[in-house]
C-alpha cells in the first residue's frame, strides 16, 4: 500500500468544474496510499482573503501586496483535504458560491496562477493526486498518470448541487447550473492556462459513471501502468 507513496507517483486529475474531481481525488488517493491535493481550494483560499481584505485583483500593486502576505498550505487528515489561510482553516468558507465566483476570476490572472504554481508542487512533493485545471499540462508536466475526467454540462451541475445541499447550503438546480456554465465559460474561454486536456491524459466521460466506479477506473489504471 505504501509502495505509490515511496515511490512518490504522481496522479493529475484534471477536468471542468462539478464533475467530481475532488471525491475521485480522495478515493484514488486512499485506494493507493497517497494524499490528495485540490488545487481549486488553494485558488478559492486566495479569493477569500481578496474578499475578506476587500483588494481588487484589478489593482496590480494591491494584488502584490496581497499575495505576500498570503501563505496557504494544504493537508490530507483522515482522508479529507483541508486547506489553510495563514494559518486558519478555512476548509467550509471556501466553499461558497461567491468564493468560487472570485476563484474563477482570479484564475485569470497570470501572477495568480504564477504565485500557486510554487505553492501546487510542493504539495505534491513526495506523492500525491492532485486534481484541477491545469496540472497535467502546466502544474505537473511530468505526473506519472494524467487523467481528464469529463461529464454533461446538467449532470456537472447536478452533482454540484448535490454536493452544496449536504454541505446545508440554500442553492437551487438553476443556481447551480447558471454558476456551472458561468465558470464554464470562464475558465475555457481565457487566455492565460484555459482548461485543455494534456495530449498524454486519458480521458473519462463520467456523465454515467458513480464517484466509486471512476475511482476504480483511475485506481485500475495506475496499477496497470505502475506495476
Ligand atoms: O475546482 P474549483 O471549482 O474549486 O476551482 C475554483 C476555480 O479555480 C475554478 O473556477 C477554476 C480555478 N482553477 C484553476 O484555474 N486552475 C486550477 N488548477 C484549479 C482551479
Amino acid at each position: 500500500m505504501a509502495k505509490y507513496k515511496d515511490m512518490g507517483i504522481v496522479v493529475a486529475i484534471d477536468g471542468p468544474s462539478g464533475v467530481g474531481k475532488t471525491t475521485v481525488a480522495r478515493l484514488v488517493a486512499d485506494k493507493l496510499g497517497l494524499k490528495a491535493v485540490s488545487t481549486g481550494a488553494l485558488y478559492r483560499a486566495l479569493a477569500l482573503y481578496l474578499l475578506k481584505t476587500g483588494v481588487n485583483p484589478a489593482n496590480d500593486m494591491a494584488l502584490d501586496v496581497a499575495l505576500r502576505n498570503v501563505e496557504l498550505d494544504q493537508q490530507y487528515i483522515d482522508g479529507r483535504i483541508r486547506t489553510f489561510l495563514n494559518g486558519e482553516d478555512v476548509t467550509e468558507e471556501i466553499e461558497s458560491v461567491e468564493v468560487g465566483a472570485m476563484a474563477s476570476k482570479i484564475a485569470a490572472i497570470p501572477k495568480v496562477r504564477e504565485f500557486l504554481l510554487d505553492v501546487q508542487r510542493r504539495l505534491a512533493e513526495g506523492g500525491a493526486v492532485v486534481e484541477g485545471r491545469d496540472i497535467g499540462t502546466v502544474v505537473l508536466p511530468e505526473a506519472n498518470v494524467k487523467v481528464f475526467l469529463d461529464a454533461s454540462t446538467g449532470e456537472r451541475a447536478r452533482r454540484r448541487y448535490e454536493q452544496l445541499r449536504a454541505e446545508g447550503m440554500n442553492i437551487s438546480y438553476e443556481q447551480a447550473l447558471e454558476d456551472i456554465r458561468r465558470r464554464d465559460f470562464r475558465d475555457a474561454s481565457r487566455d492565460v492556462a484555459p482548461l485543455r486536456r494534456a495530449p498524454d491524459a486519458i480521458y473519462i466521460d463520467t456523465t454515467h459513471m458513480t464517484a466509486e466506479e471512476v475511482a476504480n477506473r483511475i485506481t485500475k489504471l495506475v496499477k496497470e501502468l505502475i506495476p
